[in-house]
Parts: structure tokens; C-alpha cells; sequence
């Protein structure tokens, strides 16, 4: 495994970040049972990954408590999340109580709010964020992070107003292939201040349902925003295989996120262990051979919001 540090956290974690949610929810959104999910968060921690994220929305914190029960503590980086609309700050000290428990924890490595809309940042920032941090002082909460809601806020609007405060020590964001904004909206500014990043839709259901990706293709190249090549072959993005390049597109998907300069730990979510294993080879793996990744540029720089669709979208 290759660690990286998490911004100004400080914290030493592993460039490939297992994600508890997503569809997959560690196996159990295909019906695996608790110790097989258990087994596969194992799995991932005997090949080197530290970094687990999950949620109180997604129902494995409790999975991810069962995984590191008898673990030393400092061999795992715990996110998680909640953050309900209209939530009180009340309520939100309570559920941080709650994942304490469900987690079988006293702390939590970085404790984020889910899914903030730019609509509701405000309350986020007044209200929110000064209990988070009186909880920082308690000791329960170690950093504090925000997550967007890939979804609905494909511009990147409410990240672009969080790096200008100064109490998100992580940001978790959308980013792939074909949703580039990051690397000119976000990114000089994390990187400028420290800001932790964790990348999320890095392959989602675009590069992983089958015909996805060429039906997306298909109607971009109907709408004039990509060539229309593009549109017409079978297997639109074969130019990411063979010759120094990536032996899949998923692969290429990881390859793509993980390099790119200011994201920090590639968030990858699976429910299968043949997918595990092959995902964090393929987040080890190097670059993108260059002209590779310029014609991805190229071709797709100027997209926004393809391949965020959110877990019941399928
Ligand atoms: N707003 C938020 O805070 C938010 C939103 C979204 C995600 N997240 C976080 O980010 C994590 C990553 O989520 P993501 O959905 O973006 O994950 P992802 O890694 O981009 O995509 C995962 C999807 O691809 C499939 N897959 C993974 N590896 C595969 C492989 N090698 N071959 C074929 N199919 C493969 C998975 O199904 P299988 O189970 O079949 O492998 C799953 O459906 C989540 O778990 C969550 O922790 C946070």
C-alpha cells in the first residue's frame, strides 16, 4: 500500500479509501451478511488500506465497528458522516453519540456533514460547524469535513464556498473522467490551504454498469459535447487500453482519480472481493501514460456533472 498525508489532519492514510456506502454498501446492498462484510473490510485492511468510510445513512457503522473490534485503535482512519436537512445542532451532537456507539469507538478520525446542499451551507457554517468544533474539544471528533451532494451540485458551488472557511479540515467530492471540475475549482484552493481530499465517483455506475457508458456517450455525442466518434463505437473509450494503458476501464477510472494532483485518498465502494483486490491494485497503479490522460482532457475537460448519479439511480 502507498500512504499519503490527509492535508493539515496530518493523519497517514492510504491512498485508496474504502467507502462503506455507495450501492454497494461493503455487500450489504446485494444481500451479504454481516461476516462477509466484516470479512471483506478485513480483507481490505491485510492489504494495507486504513482509511474506511461509512455514514449513519448507509447502516454499516455498525459493520465497520464489528471490523476493527480488537484492532489497535491508530490501524484505522474512522470517517463518517450525517447530516439530516434542517437538522438542529442539538440533533447532530446526539447522532455523533450514536455513531460513537454503533462504531465502537471513543473517537471518531473525521466526522463530516453529509451531503450539504449549496441551499443549506449556511445553516451548515452558523449553526453546525461551532458544535462540531465544541465536539472537537470534547475529544469525540478529532477533524471536522464536509461532504457536496455530487447530484445535485454538479458545479461544485458549496465546496467552493467552504474552502473559504476555515474550520473544514477534509473535503470529500465528486471527481472522474467525465467530471473534471475539481482540478480548476477546488483543487488549487484545497491544496493552497491543506484541505484533506477524499475523492468519491471516481467509477460509480457510469464505468461500471454494463452499456452505461455507451449509452451516456451516445447521447452526449447527440447533443454536440463530445465528438461524434464517440458516440458511434462500441466501445467508446478504448483508446484508455493496451500499449502501457490500462488493462480496464475501470482500472483507467481509478488510475485517473488517483493521480490527479490535490486528491489525496481515492474512495473506492465494492461488495465483491474480486472487485476489492482489483481496485487497490489498480489504485497503485501509475499514472495514466500522459497523452492519455491529455486527450481525457481533451475530450472531456469541459463536462460537468456526468456519472454522479446518486444509489437509487441505477
Ligand atoms: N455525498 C457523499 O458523501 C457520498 C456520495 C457518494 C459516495 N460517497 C462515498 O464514496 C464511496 C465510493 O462510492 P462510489 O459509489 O463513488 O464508488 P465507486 O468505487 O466509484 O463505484 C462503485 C461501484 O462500482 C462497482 N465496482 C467497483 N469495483 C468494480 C470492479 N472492479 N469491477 C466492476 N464493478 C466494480 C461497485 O459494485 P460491486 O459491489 O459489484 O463491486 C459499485 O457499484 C462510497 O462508498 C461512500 O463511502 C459519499
Amino acid at each position: 500500500m502507498e500512504y499519503t498525508t490527509l492535508g493539515r489532519t496530518g493523519l497517514k492514510v492510504s491512498v485508496a479509501g474504502f467507502g462503506c456506502g455507495g450501492k454497494s454498501r461493503a455487500g450489504q446492498g446485494s444481500g451479504k451478511s454481516t461476516a462477509d462484510s466484516v470479512a471483506l473490510i478485513h480483507r481490505a485492511m491485510d492489504q494495507g488500506v486504513n482509511f474506511f468510510d461509512t455514514a449513519r445513512s448507509y447502516g454499516t457503522e455498525s459493520i465497520l465497528g464489528a471490523a476493527i473490534k480488537g484492532r489497535p485503535r491508530d490501524a484505522v482512519i474512522i470517517s463518517t458522516k450525517n447530516h439530516e436537512s434542517g437538522v438542529s445542532a442539538e440533533q447532530l451532537v446526539s447522532a455523533i453519540d450514536v455513531s460513537l456507539k454503533e462504531l465502537q469507538t471513543d473517537f471518531i478520525d473525521v466526522f463530516h456533514l453529509h451531503g450539504v446542499g449549496p441551499e443549506v451551507y449556511d445553516h451548515a457554517i452558523n449553526e453546525l460547524a461551532p458544535a462540531m468544533l465544541r465536539e472537537q474539544e470534547r475529544g469525540k471528533i478529532r477533524f471536522l469535513g464536509i461532504t457536496e451532494t455530487s447530484p445535485n451540485d454538479h458545479g461544485q458551488k458549496m465546496l467552493q464556498r467552504a474552502v473559504t472557511d476555515d474550520c473544514w479540515d477534509v473535503m470529500m467530492l465528486g471527481f472522474n473522467m467525465m467530471h473534471q471540475v475539481a482540478r480548476t475549482r477546488l483543487f488549487p484552493q484545497t491544496s493552497k490551504q491543506k484541505i484533506g481530499t477524499l475523492i468519491m465517483f471516481a467509477v460509480r455506475s457510469l464505468f461500471s454498469v454494463p452499456g452505461r457508458l455507451e449509452k451516456t456517450m451516445g447521447k452526449l455525442a447527440e447533443e454536440g459535447r463530445v465528438p461524434a466518434w464517440l458516440g458511434e463505437r462500441e466501445t467508446p473509450l478504448d483508446f484508455l487500453l493496451g500499449d502501457g494503458g490500462a488493462d480496464s476501464v475501470i482500472e483507467a477510472a481509478y488510475r485517473f482519480a488517483r493521480h490527479e494532483p490535490g486528491a489525496d485518498v481515492v474512495l473506492f465502494g465494492t461488495g465483491d472481493t474480486a472487485h476489492l483486490d482489483a481496485n487497490i491494485q489498480s489504485i497503485l497503479k501509475p499514472p495514466l501514460p500522459e497523452p492519455t490522460r491529455a486527450k481525457l482532457t481533451d475530450l472531456f475537460g469541459h463536462l460537468e456533472g456526468i456519472g454522479l448519479d446518486g444509489p437509487g439511480a441505477r
